[in-house]
């Protein structure tokens, strides 16, 4: 097999990313430069900023990778791009860096979908893995259920209709004080909690129809924060621990009852994980014991490749090159793009 170099960029939210992919499974750099500390005293992320450190970080980034994967621009063969979703004045640093350089060394361009990218870091993490499998996505801005027939062929089973799983860590977990992104923190002291202390709700349990595979978790975040509201009224002390533990295994029944009904409805054998919120200690345990009394193998990528990287997008970005899916320098930022 002749060797094929891909390099790519990631700057659809507050990761500046580039990395450099062997024949889309081996990783020769994947730099990231976090603007975490940037954006921690605002609680989140502010876009105008977001745009500005990327601009002044990415040529430094793509440099980095280059020289860490002991390669030049000249040895590249495509260069990959996330374009959406995500914030669009990010992603647009990284779409124009992008066609700048297919364009000065003409060479093929490729726009990739984000969550396409998360869920392709689990090839790079597994060797072994081939479709067609399952996939959770769950991030900050998304929770959805694939169902990947080909490498080329996706088919959304169904989503959130509202909040999505990291973004219900991150505001429970900013009202009970945690730094920004607050996932961590709620999965690190849920693990000195009681996960029954509280029934929160599970949204869509056991629905079929339409909500068979949709999640919800605003009522969930609402019955959070009406606890800890009322439990601080009556002046009650709370244990965070409980708190979180509770909350935490609300997301994490209705993540592992609709992804384990997936497989069975795509009559697969493989399910996946992927995104931010995929590096819960409870959601890998769970889903790990839940998938092994079905009979079905779980995959999902290391702490480094299940938040955003450029990683992810070069082995996203090399699979659409083998089936000649190329941009044009017309390609633009989509904020909202969808599967
Ligand atoms: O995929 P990602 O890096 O960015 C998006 O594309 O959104 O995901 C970031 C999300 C944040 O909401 C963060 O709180 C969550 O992933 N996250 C976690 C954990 N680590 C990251 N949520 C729960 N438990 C974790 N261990
Ligand atoms: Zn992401």
């Amino acid at each position: 097999m002749t060797q094929s170099l891909t390099l790519a960029l990631e700057t659809s939210c507050d990761e500046t990313s580039a990395a450099v992919v062997m024949n889309g499974r081996t990783i020769l750099s994947n730099i990231i430069s976090s603007q975490v500390p940037t954006h921690q005293k605002f609680g989140g992320v502010v876009p105008e900023i977001a745009s500005r450190k990327h601009i002044e970080t990415v040529i430094t980034v793509v440099d980095q990778a280059l020289a860490e994967a002991g390669t030049t621009l000249a040895d590249v063969n495509a260069i990959g791009v996330t374009y959406g979703p995500g914030l669009v004045g990010a992603l647009l640093v990284g779409v124009a860096t992008a066609k700048a350089l297919s364009f000065a060394l003409n060479k093929p361009l490729i726009g990739v979908n984000h969550l396409e990218g998360h869920i392709f870091a689990n090839f790079l993490a597994h060797r072994e893995l081939e479709p067609p499998f399952v996939a959770l996505v769950v991030s900050g801005g998304h929770t959805s259920l694939v169902h990947l027939k080909d490498y080329n062929e996706l088919v959304l089973l169904g989503q959130t209709r509202d909040d999505a799983a990291g973004e219900a860590f991150d505001k429970i977990a900013r009202v009970m004080n945690f730094p920004y992104p607050g996932g961590p923190y709620i999965d690190n002291a849920a693990k000195q909690g009681n996960p029954s202390a509280i029934a929160f709700p599970r949204a869509f349990s056991g629905k079929a129809g339409e909500n068979k595979f949709a999640f919800s978790f605003s009522g969930l975040k609402s019955a959070v924060l009406n606890h800890l509201n009322s439990a601080a009224q009556r002046g009650e002390t709370i244990s965070i621990p409980d708190v979180a533990a509770s909350f935490q295994a609300a997301v994490v029944d209705v993540l592992i009852m609709k992804t384990i009904a997936a497989a069975e409805h795509a009559g697969v054998n493989q399910i996946v994980l992927a995104g931010g919120v995929a590096a819960n200690s409870s959601l890998k345990t769970e889903l790990a014991l839940a998938a092994g009394k079905q009979g079905l193998t779980l995959f999902y990528p290391p702490p480094v490749l299940c938040t955003d990287n450029a990683a992810m997008i070069a082995c996203r970005a090399h699979y659409q090159y083998l089936a000649g899916e190329f941009a044009d320098l017309n390609l633009n930022a989509v904020p909202s793009l969808k599967l």
